[in-house]
């Protein structure tokens, strides 16, 4: 079925098929149509213009926007999105004086959530991870990664990753699997934890194909980046490309190594030393940075604005998780890379739409009004601009989501 919708007030991220990523300088622009339509068929963007000269196919059905903006939806390409419940006594512990690290060794962190994971039955996973999804794309986002990494044993692990491939079914949004076994050592065997990872986690996601990704927590107290080298190695072989963290506290030669082994992203880099800048620039790795987590557990933000100065492609996501981001709101996303980076609105509506769409390798299909790409576009309240979007923090400003070309 065909629709137009009209009169648009302003089109955002209108851009050409096969557009490469933005670096740079080449961040602070998006382009946009005044006074325009959109035509979409088959959950697709079929087409759009401006409404001059504009004349209605009398199949089609019509939707008048009355000026309200259009943009495409988000892109989140880093979430923790599948676990069992919050952690807001972590939060309380953390506003009464305790870092991040300090509540991790206190019994907290990755390995409180996979004791609790363990025990929740699927379905109850399943239904709170919907919820979350759901949740999410009301507000805007269009195509998201989840990663496993809170269950920590073979069963707990494949359980994740089973309710992430029940989501992919039920959504009509593009999502993304990441295996993240390498989130945390559940005890103090590491040797023991390896095998496990690499004997039974990794064959085991292989043969029922249930990630495309393979992610580790590179850190201090946490992954060493030879025990990295051994998973990314390892992965090759059951056809899972690096996405890892890395540099969230200490640069530890995660980013090299990451590189080396054809890294589609590095993620956190709140430590990011100016030679690590210069491997990137040689790369194809795309940096990513999690301005929520910083915000959430008052650590350094990513410097984006070196990196975007260095002629680097720039991601941003919400790393949404129990621990160290407990939000999916990409528009919040938007307001502290503005306020926290110095972004400009346009770089950071780019890092989480458009350039977003690379970091999860969905470039043909999402993050910018395209003819061919998905039909998943936000429609704002009235008298809204694309500063908006970051410079009214917490404020609502969608009025409708439209998924394949449908009201959500
Ligand atoms: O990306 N840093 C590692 N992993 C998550 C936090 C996980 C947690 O605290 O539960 C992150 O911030
Ligand atoms: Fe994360």
């Amino acid at each position: 079925m065909q629709k137009v919708f009209t009169n648009i007030g302003k089109l955002y991220q209108v851009r050409e098929p096969n557009s490469k990523i933005l670096r740079g300088t080449m961040m602070s622009d998006v382009p946009f149509i005044e006074n325009a339509w959109l035509s979409t068929k088959d959950g697709l963007i079929e087409d759009f213009g401006t409404m001059d000269g504009f004349s209605a196919d009398g199949q089609a059905e019509i939707i008048d926007l009355n000026g309200a903006m259009v943009t495409p939806t988000f892109v989140d390409s880093h979430t923790h999105l599948v676990f069992a419940a919050d952690r807001d006594e972590e939060f309380v512990m953390k506003i009464k004086g305790m870092d991040y690290q300090a509540i991790a060794q206190a019994g907290g962190g990755i390995v409180n959530s996979a004791r609790r994971l363990q025990g929740t039955p699927i379905e109850v996973l399943l239904e709170s991870a919907r919820q979350r999804v759901t949740e999410a794309i009301k507000a805007g986002t269009g195509a998201l990664e989840i990663k496993s990494g809170y269950g920590l044993t073979l069963e707990a692990e494949i359980k994740m990753l089973q309710v992430v491939a029940h989501l992919k079914q039920e959504f009509p949004i593009p999502i993304k699997a990441t295996f993240l076994g390498a989130h945390a050592f559940p005890h103090s065997d590491h040797e023991k934890y390896m095998n496990t990872l690499l004997q039974e986690m990794l064959p085991e996601v292989y043969s029922q194909k249930l990630a495309s990704y393979i992610d580790c927590f590179c850190e201090e107290g946490y992954f060493t980046t030879e025990q990295m080298c051994q998973l990314l190695e390892a992965g090759e072989k059951y056809e899972l490309k690096p996405k890892v963290h890395v540099n969230q506290f200490n640069a530890i030669g995660g980013v090299q190594k990451a590189i080396e082994f054809g890294a589609i992203s590095v993620d956190h880099l709140e430590v990011l030393p100016d030679e690590e800048i210069t491997l990137l620039k040689d790369s194809d790795t795309i940096p990513v940075g999690l301005p929520g987590c910083s915000f959430f557990i008052n650590i350094p933000f990513t410097p984006a604005r070196r990196i975007i100065e260095n002629g680097l492609p720039l991601v941003l996501a919400s790393d949404f998780n129990p621990g160290s981001a407990p939000s999916f709101n990409m528009s919040m996303i938007n307001s502290l890379a503005t306020m926290k980076m110095k972004l400009l609105p346009e770089e950071a509506f780019n890092a989480t739409t458009y350039n977003a769409a690379f970091a999860l390798e969905l470039e043909n299909e999402v993050g910018s009004i395209t003819k061919g790409k998905r039909a998943n576009f936000i429609v704002s309240k009235p008298n809204r601009v694309l500063n908006s979007i970051a410079y009214n923090f917490g404020v609502d400003w969608i009025k409708a989501v439209y998924i394949g070309g449908d009201l959500v």
